[in-house]
């Protein structure tokens, strides 16, 4: 029997070149080796304040977008988080076998919540909902970037301590993490992710950018004053993150890029990594604007929501089963 594969992108915001190299970008290849799930995760994105007319947009142009990069909707599962209701179900029910000192402990609620006088508690529940939609597929692996790897353990130990204390039910999911550019770093500051909710709109490319934005984007990236191309994460976090997203637009490899510009400077690097980064994005953008006008975009989403329901509403059975919740049926 084929594995399966579950992953999810939030509609908080456009979405990044790094989204794309760090998760997305893998998926149409993986598609064809595992039952896939692609899921936009919108119940996720509630979790910081959203503009209501803007989160619809985007949970429409977050699934044209999928389409767009490759997803084939004939052999994946490609749906709306908030169109399965089982997912905030079993999130319910793993959230009382969660404490809320390892809910403390994720570093991205603590990013999330520091400095602010009141903080949502959804923001805190949020790995358990994330554990709930792993888990609702039977998923053996979740292919994402760098920085959910804490989110996937606890997921795992969710799972290890449900199976143990009730019933032995959930597939235990493996992660699936890039060798390279499963970190995007921030075009204006390097040390920093590059991330969708970036309010320095230079830092981030987005997938659906001006092509000539894009374009100035790249030139304007802050490298260092060395102008020697390098690959050195630690000394030259700029250059380094350039090499990365080069490598992730073209079939060359770092250090192949490395040998190709030694000798030439950041000038001439950073023009043809716009030229290569551009002629990736048009086609993408060509076929995204066709699909997001269209209404096969609202059927494959319809399909793939029935589709996703029927396997989610199993496991959320056997979950309350597990755990009790429910009526006995007296017999007649
Ligand atoms: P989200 O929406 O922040 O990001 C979507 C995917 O993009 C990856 N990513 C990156 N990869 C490389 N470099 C970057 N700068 C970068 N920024 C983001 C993320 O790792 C992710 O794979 N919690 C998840 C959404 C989620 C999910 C799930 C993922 C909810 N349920 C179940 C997998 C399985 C998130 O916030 O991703």
């Amino acid at each position: 029997m084929q594995k399966t594969l579950f992953s999810g992108i939030q509609p908080s915001g456009q979405l990044t070149i790094g989204n794309y190299i760090g998760a997305m970008k893998q998926f149409p290849e993986l598609q064809y080796d595992y039952d896939s799930y692609f899921c936009i995760v919108d119940y996720h994105a509630i979790t910081v304040p959203q503009d209501r007319l803007k989160l619809r947009d985007q949970t429409r142009s977050l699934a044209a977008l999928y389409l767009a990069c490759g997803i084939d909707p004939e052999k994946s599962t490609l749906f709306i988080q908030s169109e399965v209701s089982a997912h905030v179900e079993l999130s319910w029910m793993l959230q009382t076998i969660a404490s809320i000192g390892e809910l403390e402990r994720m570093t991205q609620f603590k990013d999330k919540a520091s400095g602010k006088e009141s903080v949502p508690a959804g923001l805190l529940t949020y790995p358990p909902l994330m554990a709930a939609d792993i888990l609702l597929y039977n998923t053996d692996i979740v292919p994402v970037g760098d920085d959910q790897k804490q989110h996937l353990e606890l997921t795992r130990n969710l799972a290890e301590r449900f199976n143990k204390r009730y019933n032995d039910i959930f597939t235990i999911p493996d992660i699936r993490v890039q060798e390279v550019g499963a970190r995007i770093m921030s075009l204006q500051d390097p040390t920093k992710k590059m991330s969708k909710s970036d309010e320095n709109q230079k830092a981030s490319i987005y997938m659906l950018d001006d092509l000539k934005r894009v374009e100035k984007k790249i030139k304007s990236a802050v490298t260092d004053s060395e102008g020697i191309v390098e690959y050195d994460k630690e000394n030259k976090p700029g250059i380094s993150n350039l090499l990365d997203i080069y490598a992730a637009f073209s079939d060359q490899s770092v250090s192949e890029l490395v040998t190709t510009y030694q000798g030439k400077g950041y000038g001439e690097f950073k023009t043809d990594l716009a030229e290569t980064v551009v002629s990736a994005l048009k086609p993408i953008q060509e076929r995204y604007h066709e699909l997001y006008e269209s209404e096969e975009l609202d059927e494959i989403l319809d399909r793939g929501a029935e589709k996703a329901e029927k396997v989610a509403n199993k496991t959320v059975k056997k979950a309350k089963k597990a755990m009790g919740i429910g009526r006995v049926h007296l017999k007649r």
